[in-house]
């Protein structure tokens, strides 16, 4: 400021309100957010035009002090209502200014994901399997994998001093031998014969366990059991129905075959063949030689296992069958070594499907 008058201040006023005009002139017609803001700055800042003025104030006589105040804020008003008004047309030029950028083409196809899980071999197995029997009419029913000798062994008419027992390499759960592991899905056979009266059509998958390591054993491993009760079940039934599920996992192809076998609940019992999946029965590694893979055990319900559920063993017959769903599982895949199985080893599991 020149001299310390209102007249000089309200001069001074006016151009800095005439600079205000003009530099909003320049900008008015695309506003950005920056600047505005230096707009902003330059006035209303602490070192700024308008500030600069009020400042200019206090060296007026005291008398003229209120007229120029209110010039002043007159025009500090004048100017921050005109700045908000920049503000508000800056943000909408800014949002269309990211509007015309960036449309959104929501045709795109998304990012693929390359961290996502898959299903597990035994999982697959296990669905492709109830896929089937269900298809065939069975229903699937869960049981407990801890339980009591009487399901797991002597309603299965397996007597208590049997040699069978041993073959099972039990895992007790209790010092009195009364609750063990389940050894197999069988004991779902006694628990599902209880709740309900025949006639039945039930399979069941699950967990098992038994004492047992090796390249070929794991102590923990996945069964399937089957069953059918009614009158006038037989053999053929049972062959049948074994022959479909394992034809229309491995393909129609392949032979089947029985061969006779011991299973305290089954009389007569056996055990199931099929073809070998990778030689078709020429014989190679995967089958010893023999062109046969065993899949399982098989046979028809023992009048003593009726007996123990108090179903009328003169008037219904049956038959149960039990495979292990990992071995299945291994043969389908061409999995080779169990281990495998149980490790939890990323690549190899990356390998399966994610959908079954
Ligand atoms: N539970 C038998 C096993 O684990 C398999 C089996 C089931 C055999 C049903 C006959 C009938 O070895």
């Amino acid at each position: 400021m020149t001299d310390n008058t209102i007249a000089s201040l309200e001069k001074e006023a006016t151009s800095v309100e005439n600079q205000f005009q003009s530099n909003v002139a320049n900008i008015t017609a695309n506003p950005t957010p920056k600047s505005v803001d230096e707009l902003r700055i330059a006035y209303l800042g602490r070192k700024g035009k308008v500030s600069a003025l009020m400042e200019g104030m206090r060296h007026l006589a005291k008398e003229d002090r209120p007229a120029a105040g209110k010039a002043v804020n007159n025009l500090r008003q004048k100017v921050e209502s005109a700045i908000e008004d920049l503000i508000i047309k800056a943000n909408e030029w800014q949002l269309q200014q990211k509007l015309n950028q960036s449309p959104l083409d929501v045709t795109l196809p998304v990012k693929t994901q390359t961290n996502t899980g898959s299903l597990h071999p035994v999982t697959l197995m296990r669905r492709t399997l109830l896929r089937e029997f269900r298809r065939l009419g069975f229903t699937v029913v869960d049981g407990p994998e801890v339980d009591l000798d009487f399901y797991n062994f002597s309603a299965l008419n397996f007597k208590d001093d049997h040699p069978a027992r041993d073959m099972q390499d039990t895992f007790f759960i209790d010092g009195r031998d009364k609750t063990v592991l389940r050894t197999h899905t069988s004991n779902i056979q006694i628990h599902a014969m209880l709740e309900n009266s025949p006639p039945l059509r039930v399979v069941a998958p699950g967990r098992t366990y038994r004492c047992d390591s090796d390249l070929t054993h794991t102590p923990m491993f996945h069964q399937i059991e089957g069953f059918i009760v009614d009158e006038r079940i037989t053999m053929g039934d049972m062959k049948g129905v074994i022959d479909k599920f394992l034809k229309a996992i491995y393909g129609e192809d392949l032979s089947t075959r029985v061969r006779p076998s011991y299973f305290p609940f089954v009389e007569p019992g056996g055990e199931f063949d099929l073809q070998c999946v990778k030689c078709r029965g020429k014989g190679c590694r995967i089958c010893s030689k023999t062109g046969w893979l065993e899949i399982g055990g098989m046979g028809m319900i023992h009048p003593n296992v009726f007996e123990a559920v108090s179903y009328d063993s003169e008037k219904y017959t049956g038959f149960a069958f039990g495979f292990g769903i990992d071995r299945l599982a291994m043969l389908k895949y061409g999995v080779t070594d169990l281990r495998l199985m149980f490790e939890g080893n990323k690549q190899f599991l990356s390998q399966f499907p994610i959908h079954s």
